[in-house]
Formats: structure tokens, sequence, C-alpha cells
């Protein structure tokens, strides 16, 4: 019986979907509170992978109830293509599986701004996963999102949308130089899934909360992570919520004195997929060797992760910011086979050491990895049993 939260400390993939699962064995209730569909968290049952994109990892365990959170925003066809690939595999989620009625839906329009934003950026593109997910918390906090509640109140989703598209197609269009959207079709299509939906909305702040106060044991599955954070990552190389602890509390409604752990996910080296700073990235053979070692390959969109050493300076500000009360350190085995290990420990910023995460993306650019070399152990670390 207790509340624990589980937070990527890094640029995701830190291997957040494994721990999901290893924990949820002994959770009543797995929620997720921020992003949406652009997680990729991947989980090996024997040789079935799965991999989970909105859904929260605790679906995999029959027993487990799932709560998507008011934080995420929701894309119905990831959902519903979701349900179909755990279907497929028996997994069944009536009864269980939840969705909160506050939660800010993902529509077509999300999803090709998205795309044209990016591809206007050229050179600067930031390399999102094109899920709609920055278009869709915009629209949130401009105060013309859909809620996924607003898809019950026929009249006004009737206006809401109408007015919504008309603006978006004028960008659409003016802009981006794209097709518009067609009102009736999109309008059709949202009453489909409102039928579809209907029985997984709910008011998910009660679940977790009759969950938190019936002395359940419930865990909050954070996405992304610390340094892809809208306030505490590498802006504007971020994504566009809150990975970070204050998100599991606005993202679920949960009360902050519920929280018990705060478990951080590591990995034993660094990785990032899409642009932005990262100052031990190692562009040469040894960040092919983690690639290939690690199969570092994006769960979402497939694309090769840039990778390099352990980054203590951002590990030592994720701490900070998170307060993590335990770490979880993932893949150590990929480092097996390295004669040396290095570990990030300074930025060296033109001549000057620099001990914590700057925030200037023009200072970050240019700090150079001060490493601290180990000697590698040389043996599987898997088959370690003690400490
Ligand atoms: P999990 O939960 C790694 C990255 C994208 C891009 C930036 C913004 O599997 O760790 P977005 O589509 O969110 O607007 O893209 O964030 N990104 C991730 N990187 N793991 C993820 O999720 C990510 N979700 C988004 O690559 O750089
Ligand atoms: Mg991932």
């Amino acid at each position: 019986m207790s509340v624990n939260v589980i937070i990527g400390a890094q640029w995701g993939d830190e291997g957040k979907g494994k721990l999901v699962d290893f924990l949820s064995e002994n959770m009543n209730i797995v929620a997720r509170y921020q992003g949406g569909a652009n997680a990729g968290h991947t989980v090996l049952i024997g040789d079935k992978q799965y991999i989970l994109h909105l859904v929260p990892g605790g679906i995999l365990r029959p027993d487990v109830t799932c709560v998507i959170g008011n934080g995420v925003v929701f894309d119905p066809v990831s959902f519903f293509e979701e349900l179909d690939f755990l279907a497929k595999n028996n997994i069944y989620v009536d009864n269980r599986l939840f969705i909160s009625e506050r939660a800010h839906m993902i529509f077509p329009y999300h999803k090709m701004l998205d795309q044209a934003q990016e591809n206007a950026l050229k050179s600067n593109k930031i390399g999102t996963t094109g899920r709609g997910i920055g278009p869709s918390y915009v629209d949130k906090y401009t105060r013309c999102g859909i809620r996924v509640i607003d898809l019950f109140d026929s009249q006004f989703l009737k206006e809401r949308l109408e007015k919504v598209l008309e603006h978006k197609n004028k960008i659409l269009q003016d802009t981006f130089k794209s097709e518009p959207i067609q009102f009736q079709k999109l309008y059709d299509q949202i009453n489909e899934y409102k039928n579809k939906l209907e029985a997984y909305v709910t008011d998910t702040s009660l679940v977790l909360y009759n969950g938190y106060i019936n002395g359940e044991s419930i865990l909050l599955e954070g996405a992304q992570g610390c340094l892809l954070d809208i306030d505490f990552g590498s802006y504007p190389f971020v994504t566009s919520s809150n990975p970070t602890i204050g998100g599991c509390i606005t993202g679920t409604g949960l009360p902050i004195k519920a929280i018990d752990e705060i478990i951080g996910v590591m990995k034993a080296y660094q990785t990032r997929v899409g642009s932005g700073p990262f100052p031990s990235e190692d562009l040469s053979e040894t960040g092919d060797k983690l690639r290939d070692i690690g199969q570092e390959f994006g769960a979402t969109t497939g694309r090769p992760r840039r990778c390099g050493w352990l980054d203590a300076i951002s590990a030592k500000y994720s701490i900070r910011i998170n307060g993590f009360t335990s770490i979880a350190l993932t893949k150590l085995d990929v480092l097996d086979k390295f004669d040396q290990i290095n570990v990030c420990v300074g930025y060296n910023y033109k001549g000057e050491k620099l001990e914590n995460f700057p925030a200037s993306l023009d200072v970050l650019r240019q700090c150079k990895p001060v490493y601290e070399s180990f000697d590698g152990w040389k043996e599987a670390i898997g088959s370690c049993t003690e400490f």
C-alpha cells in the first residue's frame, strides 16, 4: 500500500517500461500522468515484445487496473490500435482501463500541424515523434482544446469543433499549403470514437483517490524524461509536458502527500532521440558500439538513437529536480564488453568547469564533457547475484 512514481532521469528510453512491468506485479493500479502516444515503453515477456505507447504498462498483468490520467493527451487512433494489439495477444482491458474525462484529445489536425511545423523548421527541427503532442497541449493552454468529456456534449462539441477547425484549416492551408480537414467527416469519426470510448471514460482522479485512501498500491508511470521536460529540459528541444515530479500531481489529481517513493530510471549510458544538445554524445565507434549492443533504436519512430557515456551532471540535476528516493540503473550489461568506461563528471564551457546543468541552450551546446575513466569489468554482469 503505497504510491510510487517512475520517472525517466535522462532523455527518455531509460527502460521505464521494463521497470513498470517488474513493479506492477505488486500493484493494484498503474497510471500514466503526462505525454501521450509519443512514449514507447517496451516490455519483453518470454520472447514476446510488447511496445506500449498510450496504455499504461500495468495492462500486461490481468489483475491491474490502469488509468490514463488527465495530464495525458489522448489519441483515439493510437488507443484503439493498442487495444487491438492487446486483444490479439489475449490481453483484455474491459472494466480495468479508465480514461480521464479531463484529458485533452488529439485529432488529425494536431498531427498535421506537428509534422508541418517540423518541416518548416528545416535544419532546426526538434525531431518530434509527429504524434500531435505539442499542438494538443498548445490548444489545452490556449483554452481551445477538446477534452474527452466534451465528446459527450454534442452541442458543445459541434460548436467548438467548427470554430477550432476553421482556425486550424486556415493555418494548414495558408501557412503550410496543406489540404483542409472536412468538418463533417471528422465530426462523424469523433462520434464513432465516442461510442466506443464511453465504457472507459470516468473521473480518474476519483479512481486514484479511492485507491489511495483504501490503501491500494499505485504506480505512476512517467513517460519521456527529466531532460525532455518542458520546464527543466533542454528547451526548446523537449516534449510539451512535465515528465518531472510535479507532472504526476497535476496529471492525476492525487494529493502531493500521497507520494511515497520516487524512482528515477537511468540508463548506464546516455541516449537521445531527436535533435538538441547532448554534451556526452559520442560520434565515434564507441557510440556505434553502444547503439549496436544496446539496440538503441526508437520504439515509437524506429529512429537510431544518439549514444554516449553516462552524464553525471545531468543525473545530479535530475535527482535534485525530482527528489528521487532511489535509482533504477538499467542496461549495465551493455557495458560488459568495454575495456574503459567513461562517466561525464563535469562540463567544460570555454575553459570553465560547470557542475550544474545549464538553462542556456547556447551554453549547453558548447559544453564539452569532462570524463572520469574506469576499467571495464569485462564479464557478464547479468550473472552477478551479489552486490
Ligand atoms: P519514452 O516514454 C525518447 C522526444 C522526441 C523529440 C522530443 C519532442 O519512450 O521514454 P514530441 O513528439 O514529444 O513532441 O517530441 O521528445 N521524445 C522522446 N524521446 N523517449 C520518449 O518517450 C520520447 N517522447 C518524445 O524524439 O526529441
Ligand atoms: Mg521509449
